[in-house]
């Protein structure tokens, strides 16, 4: 049994009238990827964004190792080791690959403040150990030959990717994936299932928002489903499949979750 990362409870966001997600319950092990489906406006994105801190829950609380993280700003929850990917790419444009890579390490720094602001040899090595250390990252996500070009001259899924590598760079415990494989070639999803594999070998915990059903069920060891705002189900792939509730909740897009 690994030991639970995050756990919420009674997680709840209203938009006015609209209770976007629901009281939700939802615990995330070190080292498990759980894949959370759902239709559009479920919610899935609205709970990722009060566990990173960009939203405030309206009610309900969440807690890392134990410790109550709602409420706090989203750099100081990047801090405690939650990192996260947007829904879509968010490139610093007119930079390159490495150094928006190496923004991502800001998130939660290595070496303290101090150091840098003296500018002692201390700093030096810091800036040193990072290129090198994004430079891993970057052959990692399979960017290896575009380390240097400007972020826009990517294509879209090598954009993708970067989004992954700049979110690792903050050496994340959580890290939270918003349809990581929308829009991806085949090869590229098989790429971020292997990266996604891999991070959580080494004990990440991994929250996986996605449509691609064919991308998420083999690799998903657990799955939770929204719907409206609220967590109809958690369970195995299969298990979830079989859900009378998930089944009904995909009425119309039955092919979504059979093709899986
Ligand atoms: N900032 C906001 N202000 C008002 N309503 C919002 C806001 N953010 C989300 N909502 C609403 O909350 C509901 C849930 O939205 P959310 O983006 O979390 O859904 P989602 O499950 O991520 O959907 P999708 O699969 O389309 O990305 C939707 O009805 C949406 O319109
Ligand atoms: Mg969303």
């Amino acid at each position: 049994m690994t030991t639970t990362l995050l756990a919420t409870r009674g997680l709840t966001r209203r938009f006015g009238g609209l209770t976007a997600v629901s009281s939700v319950d939802l615990d995330v092990g070190a080292g498990e990827i759980v894949g959370m489906i759902g239709p559009n406006g479920a919610g899935k994105s609205t709970l990722f964004n009060m566990i990173a801190g960009a939203l405030v829950p309206t009610s309900g609380s969440i807690e890392l190792d134990g410790v109550r993280v709602d409420g706090l700003a989203p750099h100081a929850i990047a801090a405690r080791g939650v990192m996260r990917t947007f829904q879509h790419n968010r490139p610093f444009a007119g930079m390159s690959v490495v150094e928006n890579v190496m923004i991502g390490m800001q998130a939660r720094p290595q070496s303290s403040l101090l150091d840098i602001i003296a500018g002692t040899r201390a700093a030096a090595r810091f800036e040193t150990e990072s290129q090198a250390r994004a430079r891993e990252l970057i052959d990692f996500v399979g960017l290896g030959d575009w380390i240097g070009a400007e972020v826009t001259t990517l294509s879209f899924g090598q954009g993708r990717l970067l989004e992954i590598a700049r979110a690792l760079a903050g050496s994340p415990r959580l890290i939270m994936l918003d349809e990581p494989a929308a829009g991806l070639t085949a090869a590229e999803c098989d790429r971020v299932a292997a990266i996604v594999r891999e991070i959580a070998g080494r004990g990440v915990a991994v929250l996986v928002i996605e449509h691609d059903m064919r991308f998420l069920m083999p690799l998903a060891e657990r799955v939770a489903v929204l719907n409206f705002g609220q967590l109809i189900a958690t369970g195995t792939p299969a298990q979830v499949q079989a859900h009378p509730q998930v089944v009904e909740a995909y009425l119309g897009d039955l092919g979504a979750l059979a093709d899986a």
